[in-house]
């Protein structure tokens, strides 16, 4: 574009006037949900650096998400089941002109040329060079440098702001306040590491299992359900005595996070003593962002949870074959959205940007990491996807959330079951912590600390039940609140789902919990933890780990039990020529409606 000549230059003026000036009405977008530990502020970025900056666009018709998710899970909605393709949701959700325009005017009407803008293939960024000065005053944003003891060193800001009337078009910009919280590994030795990791940052933990490590002599029968749970009690509580018909056309995934495993003689182990005619059986392996099933570590933090999660979903849905999303490198690990790169192409190239914050970032350039392109849609998404694994909803931006949440509600769309554990803490965090006033995990906290993603109201957050000592598999089944403490609790993030309204209303109405505003938001208008009625779930179950059977606590047997229930449900519709349930929470809360 040529600069406009002279005699132009009083009208584009006074054009210019009449629109919203692009540094006025700024308000801040994001601002860093976590400080960092163990890095030190070292200096001021230097202005003339620079920085790749990405603009995520807003996709269009989000706020309808949940209205078409609905018109196709409502069991009384005339489309029940008919499930988009993956292609009408690339459609219905790619941003629309008007948010690409609204963009590149304010970044252009802020001086920087249009030339050096650049528009993703998938329209899902707008990337441009720029010094750390120019970024500084478009979206007044102060970059720093942070030092970690190890040397490395990392730069970010700690809030930045965009015009209002742009807002809405924007979803995240990066670099910005998404910081690398761990240490690149470069220089980790593996052997030294004194805590158990679970996946790509501490945050993303598993909602358990637990062991009190006891000896445990094997009981069959039903007699000691309330003590130790095994394949026969679960079948027994929920009456399931059915043989899948149709396994070549399911499909049952199991979500596990590097560096946790499983041990195959650990499954036979399981299998030798609870379902003999599995012995030998294997989980299909799907290597997402180089994950493999490590032998190198064993033990319960590294095997417990994926073991757990086999032994259950396979003697339940015998003789489904189950694959394994196993997903990051031994270096980097995996949080959610690497799953979802893996199971949705559009998610991963056309709106791009995981945050190395909390994702596995890939190709993994340290030596013994996954030095190959990130997987990016290499399976369709399963019917049914079970993980057992959580973090702390306050550990991540409510922009990063809500991104991740609306993948999720395009899953449903398509036809898959999303299932998270609700955790093990109650209304408290990872770790038992609440909040601080700040609103980020303290020890000193007084403010529950809800879960993510099982916050998210696209989902189906899976808690925990358990037979009451003394009862059997034909008595009530109570909440767990005696070994562990289900999770509960409301969002600090998601507004109330429509048809979250009835029970939530009923609740705070007719059990009003003894807390104020003070603890969590009692408005009656955010999203609830635990949002589909799971009293499928086990508390105390019997588990083959590392070698040796261990009594196992948590909501993380939860999941692929009920995993296991949809995917058997789901059996049964293809056998009749229908298609899988998908999201199933509306059907839940009907069912206990009536
Ligand atoms: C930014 O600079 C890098 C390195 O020179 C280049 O590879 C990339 O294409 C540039 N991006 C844009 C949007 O100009
Ligand atoms: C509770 O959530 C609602 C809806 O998101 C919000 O408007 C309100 O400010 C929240 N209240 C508190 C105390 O955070």
């Amino acid at each position: 574009m040529r600069f406009p000549s002279l005699t132009w230059a009083p009208a584009l003026a006074a054009l210019v006037a009449a629109l919203p000036s692009p540094r006025s009405n700024l308000v801040v977008h994001e601002k860093r949900a976590m400080e960092p530990v163990d890095w030190e502020l070292s200096r001021k970025l230097e202005p003339d650096v620079v920085l790749p900056m990405r603009f995520g666009l807003m996709q269009n018709n989000l706020h309808k998400l949940e209205e078409m998710l609905m018109s196709v899970s409502h069991p009384t909605s005339q489309s029940y089941g008919k499930h988009f393709s993956p292609q009408d949701v690339v459609d219905t959700f790619a941003p629309s002109d008007e948010t690409i325009g609204a963009v590149t005017r304010w970044l252009t009407e802020s001086g920087i040329a249009k030339e050096r803008l650049r528009l993703s293939a998938s329209k899902g960024w707008i990337e441009v060079n720029a010094t750390t000065a120019e970024v500084e005053d478009l979206i007044a944003a102060e970059y720093h440098v942070f030092s970690h003891p190890s040397g490395v060193q990392q730069i970010g800001c700690n809030s930045y702001s965009v015009p209002e009337h742009v807002r809405e078009h924007i979803d995240i910009i990066q670099p910005t306040v998404h910081f690398l919280h761990r240490v690149p590994r470069s220089d980790m030795n593996l052997k030294k590491r004194s805590t158990p990791e679970f996946g790509k940052i501490e945050a993303a933990i598993m909602s358990g299992p637990k062991t009190n490590g006891q000896q445990v002599t094997i009981t069959p029968g039903l007699e000691n359900c309330d003590k130790q749970i095994t394949l026969d009690c679960l079948r027994a509580l929920y009456s399931v005595d059915y043989t899948p018909q149709s396994t070549d056309k399911n499909t049952f995934g199991i979500l596990e996070l590097t560096p946790q495993a499983f041990l195959q003689s650990d499954l036979d182990m399981f299998f030798g003593n609870f379902s003999p005619s599995q012995v030998g059986t294997s989980p299909q392996l799907i290597s997402i962002d180089g994950g493999f099933a490590q032998t190198t570590r064993q033990g319960f933090n590294f095997n417990g949870e994926s073991d757990l999660d086999l032994q259950y979903a396979f003697g339940l849905t015998n003789p489904q074959p189950i694959l394994l999303l196993q997903a990051g490198d031994l270096i980097q690990g995996a949080s959610f959205n690497n799953w979802l790169d893996a199971v949705d192409g559009s998610f991963c190239t056309f709106e791009g940007g995981d945050d190395p914050t909390q994702d596995g970032i890939y190709p993994d350039a340290v030596p013994g990491g996954f030095n190959q392109p990130e997987s990016c849609g290499i399976i369709a998404p399963p019917f049914v996807v079970s993980a057992s694994y959580g973090q702390d909803e306050g550990s991540v931006t409510p922009f990063y959330a809500a991104r991740q949440c609306a993948e999720y509600g395009k899953l449903g769309l398509l036809g898959t079951t999303v299932l998270y554990s609700t955790g093990d803490n109650g209304v408290a965090g990872n770790g038992g912590i609440c909040l601080g006033p700040d609103g980020q995990p303290s020890e000193t906290g007084k403010q529950f600390s809800p879960d993510f993603p099982v916050t998210c109201p696209f989902i189906t957050a899976v808690g925990a039940t358990q037979i009451n000592p003394g009862s059997t598999v034909n008595d009530p089944e109570g909440a767990c609140e005696q070994v562990i403490f289900s999770g509960g609790g409301f969002s600090n993030f998601f507004d109330l789902p429509d048809y979250q309204a009835a029970q939530v209303s009923s609740f705070l109405t007719n059990h009003p919990p003894p807390f104020t505003s003070a603890q969590f938001n009692n408005s009656g208008t955010v999203s609830i933890r635990g949002s589909a009625y799971s009293r499928e779930s086990p508390d105390v179950t019997l588990s083959a780990v590392a070698g040796e059977f261990d009594l196992v606590f948590g909501t993380s047997c939860s999941a692929p039990v009920v995993g296991s229930l949809i995917t058997l449900i789901n059996d049964a519709r293809i056998t009749a020529g229908k298609g899988p349930v998908g999201f199933i929470n509306p059907a839940e809360v009907t069912k206990v409606a009536n």
